[in-house]
């Protein structure tokens, strides 16, 4: 931006970075989702989700018997959808983007160069994964050190390959990636896979422009994802949810707030189960799951008394219906333009698997498809038909890049990793800004607690509730469990009543906000 660039130009360098000095969600191999609003107002969004290959089968993580193969989605060959991060990129940046795409790119390839300085938790990250490199990479020595030792804080890491791959996009554009020597790579990286991805698979990817899912929440404009992700309709639905009921006055994290929050979440997640999937193959009721009368429906079996069952809830009947890794950053420029873009390879450093010559980690976004109907996912959760994996579908997200307007005006831009926890992340950062009346800071830095319908418990961050809480939600009928590790690493910019800007940065993660 200092440069002269904008919001877009800022968001799309910012990308190619994070695939460099955050090898386990910064990606080239996996996907994600940009949420814009210019400064006119107009929002705008992108699906550059990845596609499971033309070669995918419904079945294809099933054994004989019809049982899931473990691990087969998640890691390792089998595990990878097609790339669409750099189709996203240059497509956002085709549009809106201001500098030359050649600028924007240099910065990452100056990273890939001369290396970056590892902090500790990505030296850990790296040693954590060393048995899965060289379980799934046999011949390869990325990200091992050529003594074998463990790497240190503060050790340099270069990329000599993934830097090649980089001015190859710098160079040639989509063609950098897609055609030429990244895809002959790519494609006999991937040619054991049972569905490998082909060049055809890579000359037919495109990201979609999709209109945005909008909201509203106590006078402010929800603008969020829609279908392929399942984020913006359950956040819209989870604050309708809520909005009746006086959660300031309640207190943050008192019993009632508590118990009303659960028990919305318990009721969305039960219907992002059923019905929601990628809407080029499935038909998602998008209008009627946010519809007012249909949410008061979903509420009336709720009660303060006694914790609602999960196996009684369900996805919702439609009337008239026919038929922990990922990354998030917030840019807002100088003149106004917010973008909010979650992108992933899905779990940490993806599938494991390294695309020989090109320097890239593949994603693991199959596991996203509900790959037998009802049975769980590595974030434990379950889908139906709308999921089921399809030659050229994409895998239905959780991701939630979100922006706020407030009488008109820009007022929140918002977004984390987390899996299946994102979308309760980003509804609670909302409502402590809202109800709670924090800092953006405070918002993000407050500790979270999640319920996603099943399994029918509660999880929480160490100190989340007051004993007493707790005791009053346990003797409603409420599960809950203390989580080892945190909830959320949000990246998420107030605009404060000045017009000034307030960057909030998790302390969970290696996070960090700067303006100029
Ligand atoms: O798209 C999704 O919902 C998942 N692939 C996101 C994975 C994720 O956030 C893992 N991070 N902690």
């Amino acid at each position: 931006m200092k440069a002269g660039g904008n919001a877009i130009d800022a968001a799309v360098a910012t990308h190619f970075a994070l695939a460099v000095v955050h090898p386990s969600a910064g990606n080239l191999g996996g996907g994600g989702f940009l949420v814009y609003r210019n400064q006119q107002g107009q929002n705008f969004t992108l699906d550059f989700r990845e596609k499971a290959p033309v070669a995918a089968t419904r079945d294809m993580y099933l054994d004989s018997a019809g049982t899931v193969i473990p691990n087969m989605a998640w890691l390792g060959i089998h595990a990878s959808g097609v790339p669409s991060s750099v189709d996203g990129m240059v497509t956002m940046h085709q549009r809106f983007g201001r500098l030359p795409w050649k600028q924007v790119l240099q910065p990452a390839i100056d990273l890939a160069t001369n290396g970056v300085i590892l902090t500790e938790n990505e030296a850990k990250g790296l040693n954590r994964i060393k048995g899965d490199l060289l379980k799934f990479n046999p011949g390869k020595t990325y990200f091992l050190k050529p003594d074998s030792t463990e790497w240190q804080t503060s050790e340099r890491l270069i990329q000599t390959d993934l830097a090649n791959t980089l001015r190859r996009i710098q160079e040639q554009g989509r063609d950098g990636f897609y055609k030429g020597q990244t895809a002959a790579l790519l494609v006999k990286e991937m040619a054991p896979a049972k569905a490998p991805i082909s060049q055809r698979d890579l000359d037919e990817y495109h990201s979609a422009w999709r209109e945005a899912v909008v909201g509203s929440y106590r006078g402010h404009k929800v603008i969020s994802m829609p279908p392929t992700s399942s984020g913006g309709i359950a956040l819209v639905q989870l604050l309708k949810f809520v909005e009746p009921y006086p959660l300031g006055k309640w207190g943050w994290y008192s019993d009632s707030t508590t118990q009303v929050m659960i028990e919305a979440e318990r009721r969305v997640y039960a219907d992002r189960a059923r019905w929601l999937g990628d809407p080029d193959f499935f038909k998602v009721p998008q209008k009627q799951l946010v519809d007012s009368q249909y949410i008061q429906k979903r509420w009336q079996d709720f009660s303060f008394a006694q914790a609602s069952d999960s196996k009684a809830i369900n996805g919702g009947q439609i009337a008239g219906y026919e038929s922990n890794e990922t990354t998030h950053y917030s840019v807002v420029d100088e003149e106004g333009n917010a973008a909010a873009i979650t992108t992933t390879i899905n779990n940490g450093y993806g599938s494991r698997v390294m695309v020989g010559g090109a320097g890239f980690l593949m994603n693991d976004e199959m596991e996203d498809f509900a790959v037998k109907p009802g049975v769980p996912n590595v974030f434990g959760l379950v889908g139906n038909e709308a999921n089921a994996v399809q030659p050229g579908k994409r895998m239905l997200s959780s991701m939630t890049p979100t922006i706020l307007e407030k009488d008109g005006k820009l007022f929140m831009v918002v977004g984390t990793p987390g899996g299946s926890t994102i979308i309760t992340s980003v509804f609670q950062t909302i409502l402590n800004v809202i109800d709670h009346g924090m800092t953006m800071q405070q918002a993000v830095n407050a500790l979270k607690f999640h319920h996603q319908w099943l399994p029918d418990k509660t999880t929480f961050e160490q100190g989340a509730f007051s004993e007493k809480t707790l005791q009053k939600l346990i003797e409603r009928g409420y599960v809950m469990e203390m989580q080892k590790g945190t909830l959320g690493r949000m990246d998420c910019i107030l605009v404060l009543p000045d017009g000034t800007l307030e960057g909030a940065s998790d302390p969970r993660g290696d996070n960090t906000s700067v303006g100029f």
